[in-house]
């Protein structure tokens, strides 16, 4: 009954410091990292990544702020762990998580709608793409793709 899901903090969240609180919020609340690999995103592979937002008027803002700085990307394991993920980081928009989700990470280190420090996979779907996109399964586990 272990669920996989895909984590990563943005370059906000890596500049900011914040990796070692997130980790601590990520073990507290008892998910494993399977695996996870600090890169810096190019542009193509960031517009891959965000097919979905391509049409967006925010995704050119979205390419320029995901390819600032390195990312931390995590493969967390647990019961739940879409769901939960998803919980902990709370709203897309990190001026209104510290409004109505004070206790959630975007609350903490999140600085706006575009700049929101963490993502998690929004469905198991979206999360086996995300994770087969960054990393490549072997016997050793998961290997990181992109670096
Ligand atoms: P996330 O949900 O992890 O993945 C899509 C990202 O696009 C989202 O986080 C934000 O960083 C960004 N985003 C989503 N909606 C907007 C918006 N309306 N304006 C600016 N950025 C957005």
């Amino acid at each position: 009954e272990k669920e996989l899901t895909f984590a990563m903090i943005k370059p906000d969240g890596v500049s900011g410091n914040y990796t070692t609180a997130i980790k601590k919020i990520i073990s507290e609340f008892g998910f494993g990292i399977t695996n996870e690999t600090t890169v810096q995103l190019d542009e193509e592979t960031v517009k891959d990544f965000y097919t979905e937002h391509s049409s967006r008027s925010f995704f050119p803002g979205l390419v320029r702020y995901m390819t600032s700085g390195p990312v931390l990307m995590m493969v967390l394991e647990k019961a739940n762990a879409v769901a939960d993920w998803r919980a902990l980081i709370g709203p897309t928009d990190a001026q209104t998580a510290k409004v109505t989700h004070p206790h959630s990470i975007r609350a903490m280190c999140g600085l706006d709608l575009q700049r929101n420090c963490v993502h998690g996979s929004d469905s198991p779907q979206s999360a086996l793409r995300e994770i087969a996109f960054f990393f490549e399964k072997s016997s050793l586990g998961f290997l990181p793709k992109h670096d």
